[in-house]
């Protein structure tokens, strides 16, 4: 099975959990590219504004044809209780491509699941497994262990 773990991460959260499923899965890992700068208050701000907005960021060119594997896996952050505007970026533009897809979020307490549910809507495909990890479990390592169960169910 060719699989692609896609992300985006503006603090590397979703970077580092992106990191441990694509060591449990194998295959290419991928970096969604946001072409604006995240950092400061005021592009916090904005940031959440215009995910709450259900706006697009502008992303660099995808380096991987997402068509050209049986899964793709795509982790988001929560912006705003919704999908961070980059990987809305990607999902709009990659949705026709998808064969099989799971999704991953990550946030500080709240929201994920919706934006799962936000994510699998957006893509028009159910996805195969999904998983939400909060800071709580980011921090006490948590996360990794529902990393790989979020593995195993899509091996099995
Ligand atoms: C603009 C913005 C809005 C956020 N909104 C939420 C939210 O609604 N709920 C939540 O629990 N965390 C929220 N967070 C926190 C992030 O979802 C959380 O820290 C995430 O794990 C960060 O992932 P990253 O390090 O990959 O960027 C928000 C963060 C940002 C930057």
């Amino acid at each position: 099975m060719k699989v692609l773990t896609v992300y985006y991460s503006r603090t590397g959260i979703t970077a580092e959990v992106a990191r441990a499923l694509h060591a449990a899965l194998g295959g290419e890992l991928e970096e969604i590219k946001d072409t604006r700068n995240r950092a400061g208050i005021i592009n916090y701000l904005y940031a959440g504004m215009e995910a709450a907005l259900k706006k697009a960021a502008k992303i660099e060119p995808a380096r991987h044809d997402p068509g050209a594997y049986d899964l793709v896996i795509i982790g988001t952050p929560v912006w705003s209780h919704n999908i961070s505007t980059p990987v809305r970026a990607y999902l709009e533009q990659n949705k026709a491509k998808f064969k099989a897809c799971a999704f991953f979020a990550t946030c500080a307490s709240s929201g994920a699941v919706k934006t799962l549910g936000d994510m699998e809507n957006l893509s028009g495909v159910k996805g195969k497994a999904l998983l939400d990890i909060n800071k709580k479990e980011y921090r006490s390592g948590a996360f990794r262990k529902k990393a790989e169960q979020f593995a195993r169910e899509l091996l099995s």
